[in-house]
């Protein structure tokens, strides 16, 4: 799929009050804002129409806005994230997102987070985790159906979300996890394996024929090379305290 737009959120002051699961140290803002400026500068590079919007200052984590929404070719569906401190985030989402596409909202007690949806062609795998409860998979689920897609349920057993553990980089390829690729769901997938002292890397972004990576680890880089796409190393370091990867930081389509 092309892509032709992202939705941003500059990262606030305060974001080191988000969420998180890691011990990596307190993240420097002014860092932050740089490593987040190569990220922008880098999608609108691969040609993408970059909507970039305010920090929410009650909302420290809002930057992450790929989980306030799962936006398809045919409708996006705003979700309710599952960390309570996170809801209400999606509020703000809905408004830019019916610019471009008809919206339709996750209702409670469902919750999803759109770290654990991805989408390969017209199929979606559904992470059922801390933050998707299996009434917010169900709700997407249905949506997903009645606009033609198709969708698997997914455990999440480790890591943040699903797309902490698997990425799409080819149309027939993921990016892996030695736990996730065992799942029967993943049978017709080449598969790139990350090494276990390289899974924090299973987070990348495939973008109009370029694929962006998280820098720092060498192995997985040099298994991506095969691919032939233009890889883009980006740093990570800050949005990693805060257990946020590539993809976390927008929203494509
Ligand atoms: N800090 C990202 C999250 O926990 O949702």
């Amino acid at each position: 799929m092309k892509f032709s737009h992202a939705v941003i959120r500059k990262p606030g002051r305060n974001f080191s009050l988000g969420l998180t699961t890691r011990s990596l140290g307190i993240p420097d803002y002014e860092l932050m804002l740089n490593q987040h400026d190569a990220y922008v500068q880098t999608l609108a590079s691969l040609g993408l129409d970059i909507t970039v919007l305010d920090p929410l200052p009650d909302y420290p984590d809002a930057y992450f806005v790929e989980d306030t929404a799962v936006v398809t070719p045919r409708v996006a569906v705003i979700t309710r994230p599952g960390a309570e401190s996170r809801q209400g985030e999606e509020d703000s989402i809905e408004p830019v997102l019916s610019r471009f596409r008809r919206t339709i909202r996750i209702q409670p007690p469902g919750t999803v987070d759109g770290g654990d949806v991805l989408m390969v062609g017209e199929h979606f795998f559904v992470g059922i985790s801390k933050r998707t409860n299996q009434n917010g998979a169900s709700q997407l689920g249905a949506i997903l159906d009645r606009f033609g897609y198709s969708w698997t349920a997914i455990p999440v057993r480790t890591g943040l979300h699903l797309k902490s553990s698997l990425s799409l980089v080819s149309p027939d390829t993921l990016l892996i996890t030695a736990a996730l690729a065992e799942h029967e769901a993943f049978r017709d997938f080449h598969k790139i394996m990350l090494d276990q002292d390289e899974e924090l890397a299973a987070n990348t972004l495939w973008i109009n024929q370029a694929l962006v990576v998280p820098a720092g680890f060498p192995h997985t880089h040099s298994k991506l090379e095969k691919l032939g796409l233009r890889l883009i190393d980006l740093d990570m370091s800050e949005a990693r305290k805060m257990d946020g990867g590539l993809s976390c930081m927008s929203l494509r389509f």
